[in-house]
């Protein structure tokens, strides 16, 4: 499973340090959380292309980046995103009137493309994109800030996913994968891997005052490995 951990609860003046401690903690994939100040109910504003871009340039091109693009205009921006250096973008469909002509944008770009939706919005317009998403992301909290409590009602909706993924590889489709996000910590982290999740963001269950980020993964990973 891949943890992949989000920068939001780490101090912005040590962006880069945690990034450098996220990596020789064996860290494969950090996870971007872009906020413009309208989009999450809470108007938070976090970082954007810019700090994205010296972030790829400071690990390298072989660490995997996401962007979860929490903002309104995500149609028409996510080229500066991809041109930041993003591996995949991944856009709420709340907030998206055409979203498959974002994947095809993407894609066109080199770019793979990911669908995230909120805990409240139902998945029946999400089933028909699925053969052509790289990545389905699920918030299990109100999109907004890290440190928020996990939302074990969105079992159903990872479920239903992974049933239609599942079905898609079976008959030669895309290997869509099952991503979520918001109060992931080790006491559920073996959990959302029995649903059927394949990436789990991780923010202050990882970056936090208890630990360092690879104390709190070890401890993360050794869930997961008493759990099989
Ligand atoms: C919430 C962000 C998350 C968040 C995760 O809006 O999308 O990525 O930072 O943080 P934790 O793990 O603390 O819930
Ligand atoms: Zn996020």
């Amino acid at each position: 499973m891949y943890i992949c951990p989000s920068i939001l609860t780490a101090d912005f003046c040590r962006i880069g340090e945690v990034v450098d401690e996220a990596v020789a903690a064996g860290i494969e994939w950090i996870h971007l959380d872009v906020m413009d100040g309208n989009w999450v109910v809470n108007k938070t504003i976090t970082f954007g292309p810019a700090v994205i871009a010296s972030i790829r340039e400071r690990v390298g091109p072989n660490i995997f980046l996401d962007c979860h693009l929490m903002i309104t205009n995500a149609a028409d921006t996510w080229k500066q995103y991809v041109d930041a250096g993003v591996d995949l973008v991944i856009a709420h469909i709340e907030a998206v009137d055409d979203f498959p002509t974002l994947i095809d944008n993407l894609h066109a770009a080199g770019c793979q493309a990911g669908l995230v939706y909120n805990p409240a919005t139902p998945i029946d317009n999400i089933l028909p994109l699925l053969p052509d998403l790289d990545l389905v992301l699920t918030m299990s909290v109100i999109p907004g800030k890290g440190g928020q409590s996990f939302m074990p009602e969105v079992e159903g909706n990872v479920r239903s996913l992974r049933y239609a993924v599942d079905s898609q590889i079976s008959e030669g489709g895309r290997q869509t994968k099952l991503m979520i996000d918001g109060g992931i910590k080790a006491h559920n982290i073996a959990e959302v891997r029995d649903w059927g999740i394949e990436a789990a963001v991780i923010g202050s269950g990882l970056i936090n005052d208890k630990g360092t980020i690879a104390e709190n993964l070890t401890e993360i990973q050794a869930r997961l490995s008493n759990n099989e």
